[in-house]
């Protein structure tokens, strides 16, 4: 088969980072490049002296491509995508997928009718360590989840179009998303903006997962360090994902509680503590980016359904539009409509790689929380 002809759009902080990877993947070759700014142009004229250059996107439609990655502000993402897939490309967008749930649905309907691939870059899906983490969690190692605490903070760069829950959080809401299935139930979350421009730079998002299972979530631009931390705590077992931690990203701590076995220890909250072995399992080299281009690049090839498909997508999307709309009630808790999108297993008919399949995690249906909701 001829290698897929692959146009990249929006060469700013992430683009070079997908002309890289394309360029590399052995199925893609990067046939042009687009952005609006002639400066970004010519800048990647320097390092990819053989890729055409175009500053707009009618001008890229007009070449001979098979497939587009899109890498502009989340704002133009939907109209890029748009156009891309009426025009008959497989399209390939940046996390998140779109800036609202109304953009998502019509991107994911689009592709449908166009019968064309529509992927979001959730790129530590394809990573060795969240693949670790996913494996421990599918083959119960770590009992029944209890709460997962995500912790990504640093001095960032603040963006003028998404608040910070926009910039950061997709990547972690996505993690989760994909460790657990897709059955939020809820969220609520506090935020605050310290400029002028009234952009939230620092946010904390709960999201209730039922079944006792709780996950918060801690994005931030004005942190003076940078912390890049998810735990996975459960019954048995935790563990803790450090991804500045470049020799163990991921450590499991056989420590917990065990609570009495009897009716009357428990009804007297006899609660014993263990402290057992931390171990670190091997965790594979190999760039995210480059597995995510390959399924990316598998995915049009086998015609089959990405991990990261617009309906995760859309999740994601989901999850970030009631947190912001959380905030603005003052960390009011939003109901997740879910049912109307949500597909259960719906990653198990991913069929590309066949790597990145999802044994979405076991849970036993446990008594669900009454809450006020904000509808
Ligand atoms: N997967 C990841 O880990 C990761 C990391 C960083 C950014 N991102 C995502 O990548 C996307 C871009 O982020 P960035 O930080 O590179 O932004 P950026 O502002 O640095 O770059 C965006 C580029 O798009 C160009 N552009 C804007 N509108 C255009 C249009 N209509 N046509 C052509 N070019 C256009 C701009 O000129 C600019 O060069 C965002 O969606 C962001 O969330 C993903």
């Amino acid at each position: 088969m001829d290698r897929i002809r692959v146009g990249i759009i929006g060469c700013g902080y992430w683009g070079p980072n997908l002309i890289r990877n394309f360029s590399s993947c052995p199925l893609t070759e990067v046939v042009a490049v687009c952005d609006a700014n002639a400066a970004r142009l010519e800048s990647i004229g320097r390092n990819w002296s053989h890729l055409k250059r175009v500053p707009s996107v009618d001008e890229l439609l007009q070449l001979s491509l098979d497939a587009v990655a899109i890498a502009t502000p989340v704002s133009t993402h939907f109209p890029l995508a748009k156009r891309c897939l009426e025009t008959g490309l497989h399209v390939l967008v940046e996390k998140p997928l779109a800036a609202t749930v109304a953009e998502a649905l019509a991107m994911i309907d689009l592709a449908e009718q166009q019968n064309r691939v529509l992927m979001v870059d959730h790129t530590y899906l394809f990573g060795n360590p969240i693949r670790t983490v996913k494996r421990i969690i599918d083959e119960g190692e770590l009992g029944d989840l209890y709460y997962v605490d995500s912790v990504r903070i640093n001095l960032g760069l603040f963006q003028n179009d998404i608040n910070v829950i926009w910039d950061l959080a997709p990547h972690d809401l996505a993690i989760v998303e994909y460790m657990l299935g897709g059955e939020a139930r809820s969220i609520s979350a506090w935020g605050c903006a310290h400029t002028a421009s009234g952009i939230e730079d620092i946010a904390y998002v709960n999201v209730d997962y039922g079944d006792r299972l709780m996950a918060s979530f801690h994005v931030n631009w004005l942190s003076p360090v940078k912390v890049r931390q998810m735990i996975f705590a459960g019954s048995l077992k935790s563990l803790i994902f450090n991804e500045l931690n470049a020799t163990e990203p991921v450590k499991v701590y056989d420590r917990g509680i065990d609570v009495g076995a009897s009716a009357e220890e428990r009804q007297r909250l006899l609660v014993s503590y263990r402290s057992g072995d931390v171990w670190s399992p091997h965790v594979g080299a190999g760039e995210a980016l480059q597995a995510m281009a390959m399924h990316f690049a598998e995915c049009i090839r086998d015609g089959a359904t990405p991990l990261s498909d617009g309906q995760m997508g859309l999740r994601v999307v989901r999850l970030l539009e009631s947190a912001t709309r959380s905030i603005r009630a003052q960390g009011g808790r939003v109901v997740l409509n879910h049912g109307a999108f949500s597909h259960g297993d719906h990653y198990a008919r991913s069929g590309g790689s066949g790597e990145f399949h999802s044994h979405r995690a076991e849970r036993t249906a446990g008594a669900q929380r009454p809450h006020s909701l904000l509808r």
